[in-house]
């Protein structure tokens, strides 16, 4: 098994990060998604966010030819609102290389967020997951809280699984 290891992204790691995003989104959701619908929202979805990787609780995954392979993170401030509440940390735009998965990139990437949220002061992680990674929240201690429509446009929704963990 090839190794890989965690570190802070930077803004120097927006074209890997979104080329990564693009190959992993387009592959691995692709089974539990209207097709029709992903055309659509790839294009929103794949693009790496500027403040995430400037915020320094957002984390790639290199593997020994220093390829990005992984990356996620969590921020205090909710995804969509920006408010902040005390305690609570939101688990932020997780993705595995499709060529990587099942190698426990993931799950490294998540014990660096619960170590550091916890460090932070937060007590309770949520995540807005996907269809197909609720398996790998659940697998990392989340819970389901209910079904939830992520609005990319007002027309153009993403049924997700709004998921909670404390820590
Ligand atoms: C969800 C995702 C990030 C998991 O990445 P990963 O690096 O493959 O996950 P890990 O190898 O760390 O898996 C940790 C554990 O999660 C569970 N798990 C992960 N993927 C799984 C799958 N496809 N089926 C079943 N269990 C799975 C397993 O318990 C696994 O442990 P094991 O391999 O020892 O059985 C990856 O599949 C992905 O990028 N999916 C598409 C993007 C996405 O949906 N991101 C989340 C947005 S909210």
């Amino acid at each position: 098994m090839s190794a890989f290891t965690v570190r802070i992204a930077t803004p120097q790691d927006e074209a890997r990060v979104g080329a990564l995003l693009s190959v992993c989104y387009a592959t691995l959701m692709a089974p539990d998604y209207d097709p029709a619908l992903m055309k659509t929202v790839l294009p929103m979805m794949s693009a790496a966010n500027p403040a995430l990787l400037a915020c320094g609780t957002y984390y790639v995954a290199e593997n020994d030819a220093g390829e990005v392979v992984g990356c996620g993170g969590w921020t205090p401030e909710h995804p969509g609102r920006g408010d902040i509440k005390p305690g609570l940390g939101h688990i932020r735009h997780f993705a595995t290389h499709p060529a990587w998965t099942r190698r426990g990139i993931a799950r490294a990437l998540m014990a660096r967020c619960k170590a550091e949220a916890r460090a932070a002061g937060i007590d309770r992680l949520e995540c807005y997951s996907s269809l197909n990674a609720e398996v790998f929240y659940t697998a990392q201690g989340f819970h389901e809280l209910g079904p939830i429509d992520i609005a990319f446009t007002p027309a153009c929704h993403l049924p997700c699984v709004h998921m909670a963990c404390a820590l």
